[in-house]
């Protein structure tokens, strides 16, 4: 989580987080320390994100990222994510997605649903020894990568 963040994120920019769980928060929480100007779209935890209310929360400025929960682990909810991905994109900003949960134990269309950046976790539907996280960048994702004004962030985060 922390690696695709800091990479993606520069102070300042206007980050729309999806909140329905504990994940969720931890992703806001992040975007936050890296300087991200957080704009949270709730539900209620055990229910999905609203497409509409990120298409809301886009129309008020600028975007960089839209960074989602796939699977909000605390509740076991799943997004919408195809709607929230055309949603993103029509809104000219990234799409960030944690599979932690979902990646082996759902389909995950990273390809299909345009995900600029991923990252998931070896312990749980993976099912093999824990410690690794596979990540993934759309070559959109890349681009802004090369593209940062500020060096990536170190020591902001324990
Ligand atoms: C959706 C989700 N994201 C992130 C994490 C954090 O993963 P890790 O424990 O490898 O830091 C978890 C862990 O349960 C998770 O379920």
């Amino acid at each position: 989580m922390e690696a695709a963040v800091c990479n993606m994120v520069e102070p300042g920019d206007r980050c729309v987080v999806c909140v329905n769980g504990v994940f969720g928060g931890r992703l806001a929480d992040v975007c936050g320390r890296y300087g991200a100007e957080v704009v949270a779209v709730r539900a209620e935890w055990g229910k999905p994100i609203d497409p509409a209310d990120v298409k809301k929360a886009l129309q008020g400025g600028p975007t960089k990222l839209v960074a989602i929960v796939h699977a909000e682990t605390s509740t076991g909810v799943l997004q919408p994510m195809e709607e929230i991905s055309k949603i993103t994109h029509e809104a000219g900003a990234l799409l960030l997605m944690d599979c932690v949960t979902s990646l082996g134990g759902h389909p995950v269309y990273i390809d299909d649903w345009q995900v600029d950046a991923t990252y998931s976790g070896t312990q749980k539907c993976l099912s093999i020894p824990p410690g690794l996280a596979p990540v993934s960048f759309s070559p959109r994702a890349l681009k802004v990568l090369d593209d940062r004004k500020t060096k990536v962030a170190t020591g902001t985060w324990i």
